[in-house]
């Protein structure tokens, strides 16, 4: 009788920030930055199920920027959701269960887990925040935090 195997097969980071590298080489305009991050992470992992930027472009506001996936919400105030705990707190947001994250923003009623990572310019200034939707629950760990936040310092904050 056949045993089944699941291989835990981790997404490679290293490889994902170098093709990053390679991809963005020479640019320096953020929504182009932006849009070529989200595409490649994206794509590398069946965990994302939702991957996108939150721009600040106010006092307390984040608005939509580059994603992949469904439609997302345009805004969100610092005071409301994830992203708005990830750009207030200016820390990373592990969620394992959306539904016992108080105020929580569902853009889609399938998510169950998600990932918030702000993002610093070189001077140190909040400019967005990195959001990963997942409908597999508990689907983020710190490896992924970790990883993330690497690849966000290396493209916004170099
Ligand atoms: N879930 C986020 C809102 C953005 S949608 O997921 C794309 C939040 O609670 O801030």
């Amino acid at each position: 009788m056949s045993v089944a195997v699941t291989e835990d097969v981790q997404l490679d980071y290293s490889a994902l920030s170098r093709t990053i590298r390679a991809l963005t080489e020479g640019e320096t305009e953020d929504v182009a930055l932006m849009a070529t991050v989200v595409c490649e992470v994206h794509h590398a992992d069946s965990r994302f199920d939702w991957t996108g930027f939150y721009r600040v472009t106010g006092p307390e506001m984040l608005k939509i920027g580059p994603y992949q996936g469904g439609h997302g919400c345009l805004q969100i105030p610092f005071s409301r959701g994830v992203c708005g705990a990830a750009a207030r707190e200016r820390s990373v947001q592990l969620v394992a269960d959306v539904h016992s994250f108080p105020d929580h923003i569902a853009c889609a009623s399938s998510t169950r887990s998600e990932i918030v990572i702000p993002v610093f310019n070189a001077t140190g200034e909040l400019i967005a925040v990195f959001d990963i939707d997942s409908d597999q629950p508990a689907a983020f760990t710190q490896r992924d935090a970790d990883g993330l936040s690497a690849i966000l310092r290396e493209v916004f904050a170099t």
